[in-house]
């Protein structure tokens, strides 16, 4: 489809994907099948953020609630999460920038290594920021007071001074812009501990698809949805 340049262009998105289990087993497949498509829709709905203009996607690809499920599926989920970093987008070449929010000490050696050099190669890069949440939720908060508390502590900033820029800068999202929306599929309408901080005037959009049938024609459906929001941001 051709859209009108301001239609996605300098937008935030938050995509939470969900439906990946539910995907499979309505397929009598394994819930690891249902990753394994989403992880390529994934990449496709990337790559069409960038060409829509989007100056900011951040994917939800595993939370830190996530480590309740099977070691099988973790696993699962970790092994196509590398994959993707290492074939899946021809980075190098891309005007893309990648950053990943979460506590990535937990995850695999290799993996950190590999997402530590995604990053640092990147971080020179004007075009779209691309988000991926690993190991990623609550605790981001948790994280950015601990560090506020421990500069207090130190005596180098008063509690009084603390200020909301502050807790933002504190963030994995440090310096960027905050989501103008936030898109569920699945039906499910809940946050799920994603970025809560900067979620706080973002608009929510759900959608009934599950995540590995979600395609660019549903990513426009959403855009179309959002630019009909009125925003008020507390004002009238
Ligand atoms: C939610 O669906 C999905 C996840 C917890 C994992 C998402 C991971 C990927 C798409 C693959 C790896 C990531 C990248 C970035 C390549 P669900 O399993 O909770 O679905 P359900 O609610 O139907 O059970």
């Amino acid at each position: 489809m051709n859209h009108p340049k301001e239609f996605a262009e300098g937008l935030s998105i938050g995509i939470i994907m969900d439906g990946n289990g539910r995907w499979a087993k309505q397929r009598g497949l394994p819930r690891t099948a249902g990753h394994k498509k989403g992880a390529a829709v994934f990449q496709d709905i990337a790559n069409y953020c960038e060409e829509l203009g989007v100056s900011s996607v951040t994917f939800y690809a595993f939370s830190t609630e996530n480590w309740k499920r099977p070691l099988e599926e973790v696993s699962a989920i970790m092994k196509l999460f590398g994959e993707y970093l290492l074939k899946g987008f021809n980075y190098k070449d891309r005007n893309i920038r990648i950053k990943f929010l979460g506590d990535r000490a937990a995850l695999d050696a290799k993996l950190q290594k590999l997402m530590n050099e995604l990053e640092e190669d990147s971080a020179a890069k004007t075009g779209m920021t691309l988000n991926i949440a690993v190991n990623y939720g609550g605790p981001e908060i948790v994280r950015a007071a601990r560090q506020l508390a421990q500069q207090v502590a130190e005596g180098t900033l008063k509690p009084e001074d603390i200020t909301e820029e502050m807790m933002s800068d504190h963030m994995y999202t440090a310096g960027q812009k905050d989501p103008d929306f936030i898109l569920r599929p699945s039906g499910e309408k809940r946050l799920s501990n994603f970025m809560l901080w900067q979620a706080a005037y973002a608009e929510l959009v759900e959608m009934d698809v599950l995540w590995p049938d979600f395609t660019r024609d549903d990513l426009d459906a959403a855009i179309t949805e959002f630019n009909k929001r009125s925003r008020r941001f507390g004002g009238i």
